[in-house]
Order: structure tokens, then sequence, then C-alpha cells
């Protein structure tokens, strides 16, 4: 991934005035429980992914990391070769999860929800279907990978059932070079390893 600064897409849009936010411009906001964002969710479907999703995949995969292979937990995933199931919102490609079985256990390869439709459930409901997944294939527990900086992450996978149990210090800073601006400008360092039971 081309972190921070030199990636061209926004990540996130802002709940409050709509404008569409790179990596280091994002902010974090704590709000009550009952907090109610101002935007009606969006209606919403989940499936598998046909052939005829193939570029669709590949702008998602774009946007949110800059290639379609990812690397995390010392492998690189080719994200065209996993099992992808996709969400879909007025008619277009609204979010992608991106599996592959690792080491025992399924890693969450890639999960990206677009700035506009982020709020209205899609990560979750993209969770549930790696989870099922996961069931399916006998696997006990769903794993994922995400960069120090990425606290509205941090929060959602624990939010979700997931627990760190690994940090790999330094992995990031060392594959780039140097520790590069990522969420809020926060340096990207670290890959945080987090794991959730799959029943
Ligand atoms: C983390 C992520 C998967 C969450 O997806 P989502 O569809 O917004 O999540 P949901 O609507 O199911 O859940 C919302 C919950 O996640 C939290 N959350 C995390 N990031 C959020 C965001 N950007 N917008 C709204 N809620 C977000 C909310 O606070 C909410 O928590 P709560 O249930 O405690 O209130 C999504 O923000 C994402 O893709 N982030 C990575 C950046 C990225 O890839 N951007 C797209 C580039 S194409």
């Amino acid at each position: 991934m081309v972190f921070g600064v030199d990636m061209p897409y926004p990540h996130y849009r802002c709940p409050v005035c709509g404008k569409e936010l790179p990596l280091t411009e994002a902010r974090m906001t704590v709000t009550c429980a009952e907090h109610e964002p101002a935007e009606p969710p969006a209606a919403f479907t989940v499936r598998e992914v046909t052939s005829a999703d193939k570029s669709g995949i590949e702008e998602i995969c774009d946007r949110a990391w800059g290639e379609t292979l990812v690397d995390s937990f010392g492998k690189t995933f080719d994200v065209l070769s996993a099992e992808n199931i996709v969400a879909e919102a007025g008619g277009e490609l609204a979010g992608l999860v991106s599996l592959a079985a690792d080491g025992g256990e399924l890693t969450m390869v890639l999960l990206s929800v677009y700035p506009q439709y982020q709020g209205s459930g899609i990560g979750s409901a993209l969770i549930e279907a790696a989870v099922a997944s996961a069931v399916k294939r006998n696997l006990p527990s769903v794993k994922v990978a995400v960069g120090n900086d990425d606290i509205s992450s941090l929060y959602f996978y624990q939010r979700h059932g997931f627990v760190i149990f690994d940090v790999a210090i330094g992995v990031l800073a060392d594959k780039l070079g140097s520790a590069s601006p990522g969420f809020a400008g926060i340096p990207t360092r670290d890959e945080v390893r987090l794991r959730r039971p799959a029943c």
C-alpha cells in the first residue's frame, strides 16, 4: 500500500459536512451511544462475487489500498485469487471483504466500504459474512491486521469481538523505509493483529 499522503482517493467522508477525506485529513469524534447519523442508512445486499465483478473489485482495491496485492501477517495475498464477498447498494458496489485461509484460520485480507456508504451497517454485515465463511470452511477463527494509526478500524474490529493477539512492531515502517503519515497524520509503524472466534 502507498500510505497516507500518497493515496489519491478519499478513505472517509465527513458525517457533518459531507467532505471526502484522505486518510491524513480524517479525525475522530466521540459521541453518545444513542447518537444517530444525520443521513438515513443505505439499503444494501451482500453476495458472493461473479466474474462480472472483477473490474469493480480492482477499483475498490485501488481506492482503498492502491493495488490488489495486500501484505499482512508476513505474507502477500492477492485479492483477485481470494474469496470475495461484496455489498451492493443503489445498484453499485458499496463494499468488499476478501478472504483467504492461512495457518488454520481465515484471514480478512481486505475489508473496505466506500466512504458514501460507511455507517450503514455494511462493514458489520461483511464481517458476519466472513465469520459464516470460516464456519463453512470449518476454520475456528477469523483474523485481520490493521496499522497502528487506523484508530477507526481498531475501534470497529474490537466492537465486533476481535481481540488483539500480536503487534508486529515496526514492520510497516520497515517496509516503506520510514513511518508514513496515516489516519489523522499518525505515523504508520506497526501491524496490529486481531482475531475473533468463528462461533
Ligand atoms: C471500518 C469500516 C470497514 C467500517 O465500515 P462501515 O460500513 O462504516 O461500518 P458499519 O456501518 O457496519 O458500522 C459502523 C460502526 O463502525 C464505526 N465506524 C468505523 N469507521 C466508520 C466510518 N468511517 N463511518 C461510520 N462508522 C464507522 C462506527 O462508529 C460504528 O460503531 P458503533 O456501532 O459502535 O456505533 C469502514 O469505515 C472502512 O472501510 N474503513 C477503511 C477505510 C477505507 O477502506 N475506505 C474506503 C476506501 S474505498
